[in-house]
């Protein structure tokens, strides 16, 4: 008998925090690290969002115990918002209010997968999604889609993958890691598969402001409404308002799995901290404008990044369209004398930290060896410092 639950003892440390936390040890010790691995805005959280929070720490009725499911208000906010940006109406009692959208993923998975269900994992994909399926007992079944098909999985792939046993297909759009955005029709066409199949569907949402160009978000039970027995939507307030730290997401599904998934809650993590609530229903009700800007910024910085990928020699990028990642893959520079001779992207991202001082997060960590993770939620000036350092070590 182990001292850690075999269960547990097979989870491994989130590799984008290592890499965070590597960069900031370097940081702490005086070094000047450019920081391309975290993934938040580098904003703060606009003033009347923490206003609203200042003001909720002087009302006792927030000191107490609330319901373990989220504040009714909140969960009315998030109902109306669902309504407004995802086209379709969902009760305030198919919301449950969790601690950030990690934790939401959780509860989905908790909640859904039984041991030995099979659950479609298009990568590259978030670092969470496969443990959160293990976790609950499920078996992830990776979909993969590289450079070629510009990081988005097709029906005839997904396909490929079902089997009997599949009860659940993850989908993200815009996406971690790879900025990609499925269109519209693409959207469709998936979920209309997945509504043919039986298969449920986890979407995850988050990025969903984050678009740039002429990519669009949509929402796949939205444009799919024979989904809606069948699907649950993973979304918070941390990437689009600049409140990472504040950790209040949701989930949102059918009554029953509402249910269900707020009994898990109420056994685990009861309420949401009440303040935070407060602050997620401030930012909900507050406009557009504070994300548009935050938008605006993120996309020229986007744009700085891909050209300066982009004329690295031997690097490939796709133009991310959405989120705030580019992808690029550094295949080009594995086992050869201008990557140092790394025979990998892991080993390259070690090598790049610690002699150029530029921090990545190597594709291993999302299921795609060869490839590796930029975000560009950093300022414009360090972007462009840290592209030149990367192609200085790159090409010398
Ligand atoms: C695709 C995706 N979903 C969910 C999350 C988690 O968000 P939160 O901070 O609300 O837990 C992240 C954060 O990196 C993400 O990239």
């Amino acid at each position: 008998m182990g001292r850690i639950s075999q269960r547990i003892a097979s989870i491994s440390e989130s590799p984008t925090l290592a890499v965070a936390s590597k960069a900031k040890a370097l940081r702490e010790a005086g070094r000047d690290v450019i920081g391309f691995g975290a993934g938040e805005p580098d904003f703060a959280t606009p003033s009347y969002i923490v206003e609203a929070a200042v003001e909720a720490c002087t009302n006792p009725t927030y000191h107490k115990y609330s319901a373990a499911s989220g504040l009714p208000e909140l969960k009315e906010a998030v109902a109306e918002k669902t309504a407004r940006d995802s086209g379709f109406v969902v009760d305030a009692g198919q919301v449950l209010i969790t601690n950030g959208a990690k934790h939401a993923v959780y509860a989905a998975m908790a909640t859904l997968v039984d041991d030995g269900d099979e659950v479609l994992l298009p990568a590259p994909y978030w670092v969470t999604y496969p443990e959160a399926i293990r976790l609950a007992g499920g078996v992830p079944v990776v979909v993969h889609a590289g450079v070629q098909q510009d990081f988005r999985v097709s029906v005839d792939a997904l396909e490929a993958a079902w089997t009997p046993r599949t009860k659940l297909l993850v989908f993200v759009s815009p996406s971690n890691p790879s900025g990609a955005v499925y269109s519209r029709d693409e959207v469709e066409a998936i979920g209309r598969w997945a509504a043919e199949r039986n298969v449920w569907v986890l979407s995850d949402d988050i990025y969903e402001y984050l678009v740039y160009g002429d990519a669009e978000y949509v929402s796949m039970t939205g444009i799919v409404p024979e989904l809606q027995d069948r699907s649950v939507i993973v979304n918070g307030v941390a990437k689009s308002y600049a409140m990472t730290g504040w950790r209040v997401g949701w989930m949102i599904g059918p009554p029953d799995v509402i249910k269900a998934a707020s009994n898990l809650q109420s056994h685990s993590t009861s309420n949401v901290n009440n303040i935070a609530q407060v602050a997620a229903l401030a930012a909900l009700r507050g406009g557009m404008d504070s994300v548009e800007s935050m938008r605006v910024a993120f996309d020229r910085r986007r744009r700085t990044m891909y050209r300066m990928l982009g004329e690295i020699e031997g690097v490939q990028v796709v133009e991310p369209r959405g989120a705030f990642y580019a992808f690029p893959s550094l295949k080009a520079f594995l086992n050869k004398p201008r990557g140092s001779g790394a025979t990998s992207t892991s080993k390259l991202a070690e090598l790049v930290l610690e002699e150029a001082l530029v921090a990545f997060v190597p594709g291993e960590a999302f299921g795609a060896p060869g490839y590796a993770r930029f975000s560009y939620a950093l300022a414009d000036d360090q972007i462009e410092e840290g592209m030149r350092r990367l192609a200085k070590f790159l090409n010398g």
